[in-house]
């Protein structure tokens, strides 16, 4: 008798759909169980992600990556000396800094353009750390650094 209820229990905990869950969660657990694919150096889309979209709502009023505006273009800015686009007209300020762009660099730019290089023509900055960290951060991809 309690033979008969325990198979017919384990028959009706195992319903014939059960296999497509398991389709279902097979890739899932593997993406879970395996660490490779996000370890290591974030996927470039990513990388460019929040940066790509703060770029376009922040710099890009007066920068563009390939085109000169109000401001130089941007491309390959990251680990160039600062000033050195050569089809721009900088401030002598900006182009006689000796300043190379990197994280650190670019990172008090942003935060206050006037405090590192007094008497440059950049009239913005970004106040919120994490912005500039994600805009240093596409700036940088864009750079292929
Ligand atoms: C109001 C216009 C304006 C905005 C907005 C602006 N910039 Fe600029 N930017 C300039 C100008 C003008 C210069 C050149 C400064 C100089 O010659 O002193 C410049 C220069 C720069 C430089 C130095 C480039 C080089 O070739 O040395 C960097 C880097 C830069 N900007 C990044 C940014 C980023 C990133 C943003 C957005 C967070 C931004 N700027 C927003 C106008 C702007």
């Amino acid at each position: 008798m309690t033979n008969q209820i325990a198979h017919q229990k384990s028959q009706s905990t195992l319903p014939p759909s059960s296999l497509s869950y398991l389709i279902f969660l097979f890739p899932l657990v593997l993406l879970l169980v395996s660490p490779e694919p996000s370890s290591g150096s974030p996927p470039a889309a990513d990388a460019a992600g929040p940066g790509k979209v703060l770029f376009e709502k922040r710099c890009a009023g007066c920068h563009s990556l390939d085109q000169d505006r109000e401001g130089p273009r941007l491309r390959n800015v990251y680990g160039a000396k600062a000033g050195s686009t050569p089809t721009f007209k900088y401030s002598s300020a900006l182009k006689s800094s000796q300043i190379t762009w990197t994280d650190e660099t670019l990172n008090k730019w942003l935060a206050d353009p006037d405090s590192l290089v007094p008497d440059n023509d950049m009239e913005f900055h970004v106040p919120k750390p994490d912005e500039r960290a994600d805009i240093i951060r596409f700036l940088k991809a864009a750079s292929g650094k």
